[in-house]
């Protein structure tokens, strides 16, 4: 009896410390131990080939997380009727993906069946930011990857017109911190961005500004330069900090200068707890850094998916 009851309680305590979907560090250690390797590889070699491809990668992370969980939804192709979250409204610039699907179907060959794709971004945004000159870190895999994409539920990932409050109830709802935001709107120090993610801020900004008074005039003519008057050139626009590809705290120097892109950008100076922490990272790169790892572990880490996909672009 009493053995039967100790069984009984470490079951227990067992299933509560480890729920089935805990991801782990050595998910993959028996199951297909090279995974990680291949991942960098083909972020490393696909990276020689196009420089705008890590700032990609992040992003693509970052908008596969915020919709579901990271449960590779945001690689899923439209099907019949369904519109996927790739052709949804915010899909702007999203591109990049054959780097996940060529990866998926080396690490196929090897280990058929095993690791999500899910894992793959997670750890393509991982390299991504490695590649940049950012930090390292490892990550936490075993990640399911979705049955499930729509192009409406896009209209959820955070707007670039969004003001603090916005951006905080956004984070919140996935269970991110201010700090978290902060943190992790530092992705911005790599990338481009197209004109139409910025015009409401350098033309008719309001019924009595023309430009936005939060933005540097300087830099707001330069901006008004490059982004013709009706949105005429589609591909238009500017580097999200002139050190483009390199992952540095450039980011919150460029805030406190008034020479960041979106209003959400600029947002992070009009709460006392960002603002804070935006003089901090641009004083302190490894604070950044730091920070900027526990936020990615802690986003990268939200649920999704019931399935190991075999192809990223459509379910099994
Ligand atoms: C805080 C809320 C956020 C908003 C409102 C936002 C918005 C945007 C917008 C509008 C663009 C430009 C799209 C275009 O015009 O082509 C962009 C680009 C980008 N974002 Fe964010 N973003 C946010 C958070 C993040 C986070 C958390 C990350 C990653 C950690 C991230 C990484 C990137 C990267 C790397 C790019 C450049 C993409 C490229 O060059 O292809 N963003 N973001
Ligand atoms: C974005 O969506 C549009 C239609 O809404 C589609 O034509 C385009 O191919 C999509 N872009 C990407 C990168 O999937
Ligand atoms: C335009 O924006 C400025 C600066 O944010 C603000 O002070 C002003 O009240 C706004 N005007 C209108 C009509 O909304």
């Amino acid at each position: 009896m009493a053995l039967i009851v100790a069984l009984l309680s470490s079951l227990i305590v067992l299933s509560a410390s480890s729920p089935a979907d805990a991801l782990s560090l050595n998910h993959y250690e028996k199951t297909c131990p090279d995974v990680e390797s291949i991942v960098s590889k083909a972020v490393q070699s696909e990276t020689r080939k196009d420089k705008t491809i890590p700032a990609a990668l992040l992003r693509m992370h970052f908008h596969d997380c915020f919709i579901r969980g990271c449960d590779a939804s945001v690689l899923l192709y439209s099907k019949g009727n369904n519109k996927a979250e790739k052709d949804g409204p915010a899909n702007l610039s999203l591109h990049g993906f054959y780097v996940i699907e060529g990866a998926k179907k080396e690490i196929e060959a090897s280990c058929p069946g095993v690791v999500s794709c899910a894992d793959i971004l997670a750890l393509a945004a991982r390299d991504a930011v490695v590649l940049s000159g950012g930090p390292t870190w490892d990550v936490p895999k075993g990640r399911k990857d979705g049955r499930t994409s729509k192009a409406s539920e896009t209209l959820q990932l955070p707007a670039p017109t969004f003001t603090i409050s916005q951006l905080q109830q956004s984070f919140s709802q996935r269970g991110l911190s201010v700090d978290d935001l902060v943190a992790l709107s530092g992705g911005h120090t790599i990338g481009f961005s197209h004109c139409s993610s910025f015009v409401n801020r350098i033309r008719n900004f309001n019924a009595t500004q023309d430009i936005d008074p939060k933005m540097h005039p300087s830099f707001a003519a330069s901006l008004r330069s490059v982004c013709p008057i009706n949105n005429k050139a589609k591909n238009a626009g500017a580097t999200m900090d002139p050190s483009s590809t390199t992952f540095d705290n450039t980011y919150y120097k460029l805030i406190l200068q008034r020479k960041a892109l979106f209003s959400s950008d600029q947002a992070l100076l009009t709460n006392p707890k960002t603002k804070n922490l935006v003089h901090k990272f641009a004083t302190s790169k490894q604070a950044f850094e730091k920070a900027f790892v526990k936020s990615m572990i802690k986003m990268s880490s939200l649920n999704g998916g019931q399935e190991i996909r075999k192809d990223c672009r459509v379910v099994n």
